[in-house]
């Protein structure tokens, strides 16, 4: 095998919905073989369906927050596919904005749960895998969020878990080298999904006001993941920001 040659096996966390059913799709189109992840198996079977008859994904239902779960499905996709290309880390979880000194402890915890721990247990698992395959190395794509350099108003959990994404990504970018595992993240801002439904009828401002937002589609975010992936080992987009164009981001509001 030639150094620039990648396994096409892939493993979507948070595959029934949103980003992950587009990028499960896409990868699919783009001739992987994708084992769709998420908890709810109806979910991922519609992706499954979506991707047409005789499509190469795998639906394998999964809590990444259950470090058992995560260990069978990795366990589960090397048994049925072989070496491990590519992990796209991307199941997550927000909150209605609540205001910090009003949040729940166990809310906290939740997004913690789901956005941290779920993202190092995949992570970590993927990371064994292609560390001790044979061809040795892979990539791993974490989903961040725009959320992962500027805060909404009242969203302490979703924000702190995705700036120690970014996290993640740094170390398992540092820690990949020797086994050619490359990390890169892609942070979003308002791909329409169930997650950014609030967008288009209204949303809190830095300034306190509510106003709708521009949301994009899905479609585009995924065709930026299967660009990253498809790159040979030997290069990495660290970190790419795709967004809605005139999405109070940029500039101050
Ligand atoms: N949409 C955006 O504009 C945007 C912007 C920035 C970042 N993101 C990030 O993109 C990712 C996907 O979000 P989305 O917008 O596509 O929203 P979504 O449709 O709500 O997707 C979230 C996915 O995560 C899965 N998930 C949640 N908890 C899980 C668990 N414990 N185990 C396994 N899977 C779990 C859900 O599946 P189950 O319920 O079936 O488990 C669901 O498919 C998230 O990490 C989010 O933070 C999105």
């Amino acid at each position: 095998m030639r150094m620039s040659e990648i396994q096409k096996t892939a493993v979507v966390t948070g595959a029934g919905s949103g980003i992950g059913r587009a990028v499960a799709l896409a990868l699919a189109g783009a001739g992987w073989r994708v084992t769709l992840a998420g908890r709810r198996a109806e979910a991922l079977r519609e992706t499954a369906d979506l991707a047409g008859p005789g499509a190469p994904v795998a639906v394998l239902p999964t809590d990444v927050t259950v470090p058992e779960q995560v260990d069978a499905l990795f366990t589960a996709v090397r048994e049925r596919f072989g070496p491990l290309g590519l992990l796209f880390n991307n199941a997550g979880t927000g909150t209605p904005a609540v205001p910090v000194d009003q949040l729940p402890y166990d809310t906290w915890r939740s997004v913690v749960e789901v956005n941290l721990n779920g993202a190092f247990l995949c992570a970590q698992a993927a990371f064994r895998a292609m560390k001790n395959q044979h061809p040795r190395g892979g990539r791993i794509i974490n989903n961040g969020s725009v959320s992962a350099h500027v805060p909404r108003p009242d969203s302490i959990a979703y924000t702190a878990t995705k700036h120690a994404v970014t996290g993640l990504t740094k170390s398992l970018s540092l820690d990949g080298r020797p086994h050619r595992i490359a990390c890169g993240q892609i942070d979003i801002g308002n791909a329409a999904t169930d997650m950014t439904a609030p967008m288009r009828d209204g949303i809190k401002q830095a300034d306190g006001t509510v106003r709708p937002e521009p949301v994009m589609d899905a479609a585009d975010v995924a065709r930026t993941v299967v660009h990253m992936a498809s790159l040979p080992l030997e290069a990495n987009v660290q970190f790419a920001t795709v967004m809605a164009t005139s999405m109070p981001y940029i500039g101050r509001g």
